[in-house]
C-alpha cells in the first residue's frame, strides 16, 4: 500500500515531534504493509510556514536515518496545503509542491478549514484548474459543513476535485457522522484514494490495513486495491521516480 497523506517529518508541524517518533511511525507503517509514504507536512501560512527547501532537507535526512534504522519504505515529500488567497502567489512563483502528475496535470493536496467550506472556494478551485492544477481535497468527512449538509461534496466534485478519505474515519474513529459520509462516498464511487493522515504513535498511527479490508467488505477487492494502490502508484509515478 501507498500512504499519501502522513505527518512524519519531525519536528515542523503538528505531526511527529522528533526523529524518534517518525522512526516508529515509519516502523508501525512497514508492519502494517505499507511500502511507500509520502510525507506531507502542513503548508499553512501564519501557521506553518513550511518552504519547499526546508521540506526538501528535512525528507533527504530522514530517507538517511530511516535506512540506517533498517526500515524499508520508500519516502517522498509533498505537502498538505491549507486554502489561502495567498497560495496563488506561491504557485505562481512555484513555491509549492504537488502531491502528483498525471497526463501534465498537477495535482495540489488542498486542506479546507475544519470548520467550514469558505465562500469564494469555487472561484479559487476554477482558478487552480485554469493554471492545470486539480486539487485532491483530503478528509471532507471530517469537515463540519459537509457534515451538516453533504451537498458541499456534490459541489465540490462538480467543479472537478478529487477526494482522500482518512482510514481512520472509515473504521469509525472519528465519529458516526464522518463514517457514514465515508461509507456513502465509496458506495457513490467519488473516493480516489484512502491514506492515512498519521500524526502520532498514539494518536493517529500510520495503519490502513483495517480500512483496507473494510473497503474491500464494502465494495469489492479490485475497488480496494484501486484507493490504497493503484490510484496512489498512478498520483505518486513522478515523486517516487526521483
Ligand atoms: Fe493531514
Amino acid at each position: 500500500m501507498i500512504d499519501i497523506h502522513s505527518h512524519i517529518l519531525p519536528g515542523i508541524d503538528d505531526g511527529a515531534k522528533d526523529l524518534n517518533e517518525s522512526l516508529a511511525l515509519l516502523k508501525i507503517a512497514q508492519s502494517d504493509g505499507i511500502t511507500h509514504m509520502v510525507a506531507t507536512p502542513h503548508i499553512h501560512i501564519g501557521r506553518f510556514n513550511n518552504s519547499l527547501s526546508l521540506l526538501q532537507s528535512n525528507i533527504e535526512n530522514l530517507k538517511k536515518e530511516a535506512n540506517a534504522a533498517g526500515i524499508n519504505i520508500k519516502l517522498a515529500v509533498a505537502a498538505e496545503v491549507r486554502l489561502d488567497i495567498e497560495l496563488m502567489s506561491l504557485i505562481m512563483n512555484n513555491k509549492l509542491p504537488f502531491i502528483g502528475k498525471i497526463n501534465n496535470t498537477n495535482y495540489l493536496l488542498l486542506e479546507l478549514p475544519h470548520s467550514h467550506v469558505p465562500q469564494g472556494v469555487d472561484q479559487f478551485i476554477k482558478w487552480l484548474f485554469k493554471n492545470n492544477i486539480k486539487p485532491i481535497i483530503p478528509h471532507p468527512e471530517r469537515n463540519r459543513d459537509i457534515q451538516a449538509n453533504p451537498y458541499y461534496i456534490e459541489r465540490l466534485k462538480q467543479l472537478g476535485c478529487e477526494f482522500q478519505l482518512t482510514a481512520s474515519s472509515i473504521q469509525g474513529e472519528w465519529g458516526e457522522q464522518a463514517q457514514i459520509i465515508s461509507t456513502n462516498m465509496l458506495k457513490k464511487g467519488w473516493v480516489s484514494y484512502v491514506a492515512s493522515d498519521a500524526h502520532s504513535v498514539k494518536r493517529r498511527p500510520p495503519i490502513l490495513s483495517k480500512a483496507k479490508q473494510t473497503v474491500r467488505d464494502l465494495i469489492g477487492p479490485a475497488e480496494a486495491h484501486a484507493l490504497f494502490v493503484a490510484n496512489p502508484v498512478k498520483l505518486t509515478e513522478a515523486l517516487f521516480s526521483d
